[in-house]
């Protein structure tokens, strides 16, 4: 439980985070979902301008997601975001995307992104992201939601 973790936040550089990165990836969004073709290789996840990111709790890999700088300077993207199965609903996934917004900001980002699972709607207005369907990031036809920084999180209705 987030509560009485340590957590932290790492950029995916070495071999050991990089299999857990796409194991977390792998099992979640794809083989969860029935989808057996996940690409480790992807060339987007090695773009410099992407930053694979691996929340740990107690050292433990528990959730994933990739912030894309963008290239218009102003805004950052969140992809492919996930929880390991049984951790969901603990508070990581909220853990991990109020440290992707730091780092986005440290990055001088003022917008932040996502196109999201329809499912995972509720979450992401949890953390303050209105839909806006005319700005599209062209994966697929997923809500795209977006959040302006400064604007506050909703504080969570559990205690952690
Ligand atoms: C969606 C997902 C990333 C959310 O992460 P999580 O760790 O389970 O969510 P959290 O525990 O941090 O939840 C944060 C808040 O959102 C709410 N929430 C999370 N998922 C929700 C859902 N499906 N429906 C409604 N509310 C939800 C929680 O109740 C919590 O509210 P609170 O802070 O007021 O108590 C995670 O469940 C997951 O990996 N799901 C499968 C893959 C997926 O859908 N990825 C998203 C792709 S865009």
């Amino acid at each position: 439980m987030v509560l009485n973790a340590s957590l932290s936040l790492v950029i995916v550089r070495n071999g050991e985070h990089w299999t857990e990165y796409h194991q977390i990836r792998r099992t979640v969004l794809w083989e969860a979902r029935g989808r057996f073709d996940y690409d480790s290789s992807h060339p987007d996840d090695y773009l410099p301008s992407n930053l694979p990111l691996l929340l740990l709790s107690d050292k433990v890999a528990v959730a994933t997601v990739r912030l894309d700088l963008l290239d218009d300077s102003r805004t950052a993207a969140f992809r492919r975001l996930a929880v390991v199965l049984d951790k969901q609903r603990l508070g990581f996934g909220r853990a991990l995307i109020e440290r992707a917004e730091t780092m986005a900001l440290e990055h001088e980002r003022q917008k932040f992104v996502a196109q999201v699972a329809r499912d995972a709607v509720p979450f992401w207005k949890k953390l303050g992201y209105e839909m806006q369907s005319e700005f599209s990031l062209g994966m697929d036809d997923n809500p795209t939601m977006v959040k302006r920084a400064g604007s506050q999180n909703p504080p969570s209705r559990q205690t952690r």
